[in-house]
C-alpha cells in the first residue's frame, strides 16, 4: 500500500481575473521509504502539491488517503492529530521560533502531542546530536549558521517520527556545501529510518540525490524515469 495516495486532485486560484490551474486532476503514488523530487519552474505548483500531501490545503476536488486514512473525510481536530503523528515540515525559511533555544524549536511538536516537557527536551537532544547539533542544543537560531538552522529545522521534522517529510526548496537559502552535507543527512535517514522524503526543489543537486523525479508542469505530473542520469 502507498503511503500517499493522491486521487484526481484539481485546484485552482483565481488571481485578478484569471484563474489558475495549479493543479489539474492530478494523481500520484508515493510508497514507503521513498526518496522523492518534486520539480517544475516558480509558481508552478510544487509548494501547493506539498501542501496537500501535508494536509495544510484542501482540493477544491479529489482524494488524499495517507497511510490508508482518507484524510479529507476528517474533521479539523482529527486532521491535526494525524499530521501531528504522520508528517513532518522543512520550510525554505526554516520557520524556527527565534526566542526559543534549537532543543527548544525541536521539541514543539511533541507539546501538542502531550509529551512531558522532561521527556520532550531529551527526545529533542537525541535528534539535534542525530543532525549533528549536540552542542548547539542550547542556543537561540539567530546564534546559528544558516545550515544549522536547517539542521534544527529537519530535527523539528523528525522528533515525531513521521512516516513523511516534506521539504519544501530545503536548500535554497544555503551554500553548496552545506547544501550537499543537509542531503546526504536526509539522505542517510532516509536510508536508516526509511522515512519517506518529497522535497520540492529545483536544485540540481538536490535531483541528484533524489531516487524519484517528478516535475510539474500546468497542473500535471511527469515523471523522469533516470533521475541518476540528471546531472547539474
Ligand atoms: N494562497 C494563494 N492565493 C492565490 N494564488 C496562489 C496561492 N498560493 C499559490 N498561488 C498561485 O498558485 C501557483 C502555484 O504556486 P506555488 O504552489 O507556490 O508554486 P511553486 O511552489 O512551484 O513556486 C502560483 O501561480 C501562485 O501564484
Ligand atoms: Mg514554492
Amino acid at each position: 500500500m502507498p503511503k500517499v495516495k493522491l486521487r484526481n486532485l484539481t485546484h485552482s486560484y483565481v488571481d485578478g481575473d484569471v484563474e489558475v490551474n495549479v493543479l489539474d486532476n492530478l494523481s500520484l503514488d508515493i510508497e514507503a521509504g521513498s526518496f522523492c523530487a518534486v520539480s517544475g519552474p516558480s509558481g508552478s505548483g510544487k509548494s501547493t502539491l506539498l501542501n496537500m500531501i501535508g494536509m495544510i490545503d484542501r482540493p477544491q476536488k479529489g482524494q488524499i488517503v495517507i497511510s490508508g486514512q482518507d484524510v479529507l473525510a476528517m474533521s479539523e481536530r482529527e486532521l491535526v492529530r494525524f499530521r501531528g503523528r504522520h508528517v513532518g515540515f522543512v520550510f525554505q525559511a526554516y520557520h524556527l521560533v527565534p526566542v526559543l533555544t534549537a532543543a527548544e524549536n525541536v521539541a514543539w511538536p511533541l507539546y501538542f502531542q502531550g509529551v512531558p516537557r522532561r521527556k520532550r527536551l531529551s527526545a529533542a537532544r537525541e535528534i539535534l546530536a542525530r543532525v549533528g547539533l549536540k552542542d548547539q542544543a542550547n542556543r537561540l537560531p539567530r546564534r546559528l549558521s544558516g545550515g544549522q538552522q536547517q539542521r534544527v529545522a529537519i530535527a523539528r521534522a523528525l522528533v515525531t517520527e513521521p512516516d513523511i517529510v516534506l521539504a519544501d526548496e530545503p536548500t535554497a537559502n544555503l551554500d553548496r556545501q552545506t547544501a550537499e552535507e543537509i542531503m546526504e543527512l536526509a539522505a542517510g535517514l532516509n536510508r536508516d529510518s526509511g522515512t519517506s522524503f518529497v522535497m520540492a526543489t529545483h536544485d540540481p543537486l538536490v535531483l541528484n540525490y533524489a531516487t524519484r523525479h517528478l516535475q510539474i508542469l500546468q497542473g500535471h505530473l511527469f515523471e523522469d524515469k533516470k533521475p541518476e542520469h540528471v546531472h547539474a
